[in-house]
C-alpha cells in the first residue's frame, strides 16, 4: 500500500503519537502489553493497513486486546483515527516494523497473529520479506503462547501456495484451510479493505490457519 504524501499528515498524526499510536520506546512495553488493556489476552494484526479490521475486530471482541502493527507511519493515522471516533480502549497500533517483534514482545506473551493481505514480494530474491517467511514464523512462534493460533488470508495465490509450505516445512499444524474464504465453512466476521477491493472484483480469498 503506497499513499501520496498528504500536507496535512504529519499535523494528523501528532494528534495520534504517544496515545493511539506508539512509535517510541516500544521495547519498553515488553512483557507488559496486557496491562495496557486490563490484564486481557493479546492478540495481533500484522500489517494492519488503514486498520478496519482491527477497529471490527475489537469492537466484536472487547475482551481482547487488539495491538496493530504498521511499518508506514502515514498510515498508522488511519486505524488510529477509527480506534478514537470507536472510543476503543482495547487497541493500539505500533508504528513499526514486524522485524522488531521479538524485542517488542515477551515469549509467549500473545493468544493470537493475523496476517491480512500481506505484501506479496513477488521477487524470489526478496522472499524473506514476506511475512509468511520461515524466519518470521520462528519469530511468532517465540512471542506465541504455545499452542497460539495464526489466521493468514490473502486472494495472492502465489503468496497463499509459498505461505502454506513454509507454514508445513516449520512443522505447524494448519487446522483450516481454504481456497475460497468467502464460500467456506470457515467464520470471517470482519473484511479488510484490500478483501472487499478484491473481492468485489471477483478474486478469491485463500484462507489458513495454523497452530503454534
Ligand atoms: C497490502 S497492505 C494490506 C493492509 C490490510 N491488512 C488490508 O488487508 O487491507 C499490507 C500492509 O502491511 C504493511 N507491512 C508490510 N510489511 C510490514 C512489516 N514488516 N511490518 C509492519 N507492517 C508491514 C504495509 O505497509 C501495508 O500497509
Amino acid at each position: 500500500m503506497r499513499l501520496r504524501k498528504k500536507p496535512w499528515m504529519a499535523k494528523a498524526l501528532a494528534e495520534y503519537v504517544g496515545k493511539e499510536i506508539i512509535t517510541d520506546g516500544v521495547e519498553e512495553h515488553k512483557g507488559k502489553w496486557s496491562s495496557l488493556f486490563d490484564g486481557k489476552p493479546l492478540a495481533l494484526e500484522i500489517g494492519c493497513g488503514k486498520g478496519k479490521f482491527i477497529n471490527g475486530m475489537a469492537q466484536l471482541y472487547p475482551k481482547i486486546g487488539f495491538v496493530g502493527i504498521e511499518t508506514q507511519l502515514d498510515i498508522c493515522y488511519y486505524p488510529a483515527y477509527k480506534v478514537r471516533e470507536n472510543k476503543l480502549t482495547n487497541v493500539k497500533i505500533i508504528g513499526g516494523n514486524a522485524a522488531y517483534l521479538t524485542k517488542w514482545f515477551a515469549a509467549g506473551e500473545v493468544q493470537m497473529i493475523y496476517l491480512n493481505f500481506s505484501d506479496p514480494w513477488p521477487k524470489a530474491r526478496h522472499s524473506r520479506r514476506r511475512l509468511t517467511y520461515r524466519d518470521f514464523l520462528a519469530q511468532y512462534k517465540s512471542i506465541l503462547v504455545p499452542g497460539g493460533h495464526l489466521r493468514f488470508k490473502t486472494d495472492n495465490k502465489d503468496l497463499f501456495d509459498f505461505s502454506v509450505e513454509e507454514f508445513k516445512a516449520f512443522g505447524l499444524q494448519i487446522i483450516a484451510l481454504s481456497y475460497d474464504l468467502h464460500n467456506s465453512e470457515y467464520e470471517n466476521s470482519i473484511q479488510t479493505e484490500y478483501e472487499e477491493k478484491f473481492s468485489a472484483k471477483g478474486n478469491k480469498i485463500n484462507f489458513c490457519e495454523v497452530v503454534f
